[in-house]
């Protein structure tokens, strides 16, 4: 398939305020000389913000990167997630007509968008709200034929149902993602014959329907204000934090300037996950002795951990309950 730029193109592109500073946040995460590598996040937030991608939008984040506009063409041409045509305003459905799905029942769905929203992909419906086109698949082949709305799966689907979910979303409703057909996640279409156990009392969504469900972006355009998911990540319904990370207020730990008086600093590397530099990081920071690492509060490795940009590594390695051992061996 040949892929080009829309002759129809908008004069100009600008992120949003939110969207040009998260943009500018991935760039850092680069080290110096390499910004280039942020091409694609910053393409697909540009996409996540207008639908699809302009050549004013790809010129834009070239500019950002310092690279010339043809590297930022050649990406945006060769992956098939960049759409390079205007798509419909209201959802741009991308139907899966890979082997299960197409046995499943995938030319039904494909002859609904025909007659629903254009006879040709990547053609947007004389209303303006929607285009279609068919791909690869998905990766729910469990749960054939489905489609990609937006940012969820619709899944289970029958083209019934599928016309259905484009008249409520054509009305300004987001139906809730996942099985459309009554199945929980992608058990046996005839009910669990195993873990049986797990069916009672759990949420009336599989989790990522919940989440999808929660988050509502299902087909929300990105303008950066949104809360960063990892807020709803594992809350099930009712509320309840089960796997949500609490945030924890930082606290500066006690810093030295150098190693103590009489002795050298310990030798931090013998912690698993510090290395050489990692080490000097720490020693930047005022660390030098295990039972300084020892000693760190919650709080305090909220503020450790912000600082050396790895969140959540601290924990993960055991620092602490290294650095103890390791302190009382002294
Ligand atoms: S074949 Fe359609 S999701 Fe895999």
């Amino acid at each position: 398939m040949l892929r080009r730029l829309h002759p129809d193109q908008p004069d100009s592109f600008a992120f949003t305020p939110a969207n040009q500073a998260w943009a500018e946040a991935q760039i850092t995460k680069y080290p110096e000389g390499r910004q280039a590598s942020a091409i694609i996040p910053l393409l697909w937030r540009a996409q996540e913000q207008e639908g699809w991608l302009s050549r004013p939008a790809i010129e834009h984040v070239c500019d950002m990167l310092g690279m010339a506009h043809i590297r930022g063409l050649e990406v945006a041409t060769f992956y098939f997630m960049f759409q390079l045509q205007p798509v419909g305003s209201v959802a741009h459905i991308q139907v899966c007509g890979t082997t299960s799905c197409m046995i499943c029942g995938a030319e039904d769905l494909i002859a609904v968008c025909r007659d629903k929203i254009a006879k040709r992909p990547h053609q947007v419906s004389e209303d303006g709200k929607f285009s279609w086109e068919e791909v690869e698949c998905l990766g729910a082949c469990a749960n054939a034929p489905m489609a990609q709305i937006g940012k969820d799966y619709y899944e289970d689907l029958t083209a019934d149902s599928f016309a259905g979910l484009i008249d409520r979303l054509a009305a300004g409703e987001v139906p809730t993602p996942g099985p459309q057909n009554g199945r929980y996640a992608s058990e046996p279409l005839g009910g669990l014959t195993s873990l049986k156990d797990h069916e009672a009392g759990r949420d009336s969504l599989n989790a990522s329907a919940r989440l999808a469900s929660d988050t509502r972006d299902t087909i929300k355009r990105i303008d950066g204000t949104e809360v960063p998911l990892k807020a709803n990540w594992g809350r099930q319904s009712g509320g309840d934090a089960m796997l949500a990370e609490p945030e924890v207020e930082e606290a500066e730990p006690e810093r030295l300037t150098g190693p103590r008086e009489g002795r050298g600093a310990d030798d931090l590397k013998r912690i698993t996950g510090v290395g050489p530099q990692l080490e000097g990081l720490l020693h930047e920071l005022g660390f030098y002795h295990f039972d300084q690492i020892a000693a760190w509060t919650p709080a305090q490795v909220a503020w450790v951990d912000a600082r050396l940009k790895f969140k959540g590594r601290i924990a993960r390695d055991g620092w602490i309950e290294q650095a103890r051992a390791m302190a009382a061996e002294a």
